[in-house]
């Protein structure tokens, strides 16, 4: 309802986008999207060649400085980061104070944001040393906190990092693994996991992205802006999306398995009700990272024992919906999120912990972002305008005459 002749500030006309739907608040060289043609590239490399192909700490290492590092590269920014995989002991008592039922997201960026008080001395945005080893850090740390926030929820003892491990497999082992058994990590299980967290490591300006880039603008510390990432990506229209399918497959299969009701509901707009996995902002057409997931769900699930009761009933939901019209004019497709869940839980992860591993994915995209946003010139502090649509000016009226 508002008249947008009429969009003046008080500097003047400013332009009303409400969700930043057609403005880009920065340039960037990291990742690209073509929405129609359904393409994503990490610094130019297409994702299909990426995934599967380039590991995840690869896949950081070309996000975050720009090239594929060579072999002798790549070991060295490995090992640095087996050396940083330990969490101060001080800070594994955070995760006591919580509630044995407390949601893992929260604690992670709790966790991250407590990094800062450990590290008082590397918090400087403007110093390249002190950011490298903020970056270390919090790609090594990262994987350590998410199985303590998992252990805690369980109730069993944390594992310490055993760093003759890569990231992916040292994950696993502090994870599903307990202090006095060995723990054989499961190739297939890691090399799976691996890829699914280079499909998620960065996707240019989406919502946990721009609040890294915005909280960062203030020149806040790299483990603010993460955590502050974090918070954003827990939301179910962004990274808690994984969990909301699962929840909602399970709810159909529940009711029977009755796909065609279910649709209804969703085209009939009923409160609450949305295909959740289905939509993306910028992709109109299929994205190419949903279309790999669907591709490994299949052997994965075989391999792992998942449920394949649940995949058959998502794909008789995405065959459904892409016939309907409804999907077909709105042009909305199975997003990245839609097949993971299940891959998740064949591999043993509780559905809560589904966003936290779409942050462990997504580390590398954030920190890459918030150091190309401080290394720009052109940054300035994010302040978005307003269209003011509030009172005109009245006068105080004193408590007592009220
Ligand atoms: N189910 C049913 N209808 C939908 C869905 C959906 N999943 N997504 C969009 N629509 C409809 C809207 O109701 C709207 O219909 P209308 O034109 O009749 O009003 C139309 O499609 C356009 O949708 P918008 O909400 O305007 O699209 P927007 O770009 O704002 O939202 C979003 C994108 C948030 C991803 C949306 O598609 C959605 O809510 N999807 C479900 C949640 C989800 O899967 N999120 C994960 C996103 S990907 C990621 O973060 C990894």
């Amino acid at each position: 309802g508002i008249d947008t002749s009429k969009l003046l500030s008080t500097t003047g006309r400013v332009a009303l986008d409400i969700g930043f739907v057609n403005t880009a608040a920065c340039t960037s060289a990291i990742t690209y999207i073509d929405g129609d043609a359904g393409i994503l590239r990490y610094r130019g490399y297409p994702i299909d060649q990426l995934a599967g192909k380039a590991s995840f700490v690869e896949v950081s290492y070309l996000l975050i400085y720009g090239e594929l590092p060579t072999a002798d590269q790549l070991a060295e920014f490995d090992s640095r980061l087996r050396r940083h995989t330990l969490l101060h002991e001080d800070l594994k008592q955070f995760f006591r104070g919580f509630p044995r039922d407390a949601h893992p997201m929260p604690v992670l960026s709790s966790a991250v944001s407590a990094l800062s008080t450990f590290y008082q001395d590397s918090l400087d945005p403007f110093d390249e040393r002190q950011v490298e080893i903020s970056t270390l850090r919090l790609l090594a740390k990262l994987p350590t906190i998410a199985a303590y926030a998992y252990k805690k929820s369980v109730g069993q003892p944390f594992l310490y990092p055993d760093n003759s491990l890569g990231l992916t497999e040292n994950f696993l082992r502090m994870t599903f693994g307990f202090p006095a058994e060995p723990y054989e990590v499961d190739p297939d299980l890691a090399a799976a996991l691996d890829m699914l967290f280079v499909l998620h490591a960065d996707h240019e300006q989406n919502c946990s992205t721009s609040t890294v880039r915005l909280v960062g603008s203030s020149q806040a510390n790299l483990f603010a802006s993460i955590s502050a990432g974090i918070n954003a990506l827990f939301g179910p229209l962004h990274g808690g999306a994984n969990q909301s399918v699962l929840e909602m497959l399970e709810s159909i299969q529940r009711e029977g398995g009755d796909i065609p009701s279910f649709v209804k509901r969703v085209k009939n707009k009923e409160p609450g009700v949305k295909l959740m996995g289905f939509g993306h902002r910028v992709y109109k057409n299929y994205d190419p990272r949903a279309a790999i997931v669907k591709q490994t769900a299949d052997t994965v699930l075989d391999k792992l024992g998942g449920d394949n009761e649940l995949l058959d009933l998502a794909r008789q939901l995405e065959e459904i919906a892409l016939s309907d019209d409804y999907f077909v004019e709105r042009k909305l497709y199975p997003n990245v999120d839609f097949y993971t869940g299940l891959i998740y839980r064949a591999m043993g992860f509780p559905t809560r912990m589904f966003t936290v591993l779409f942050a462990l994915g997504r580390l590398p995209g954030w920190i890459a972002q918030w150091r190309e946003m401080i290394n720009d010139p052109a940054t300035k502090i994010g302040r978005p305008r307003q269209v003011y649509t509030g009172a005109t000016e009245r006068s105080f009226v004193p408590l007592s005459e009220r």
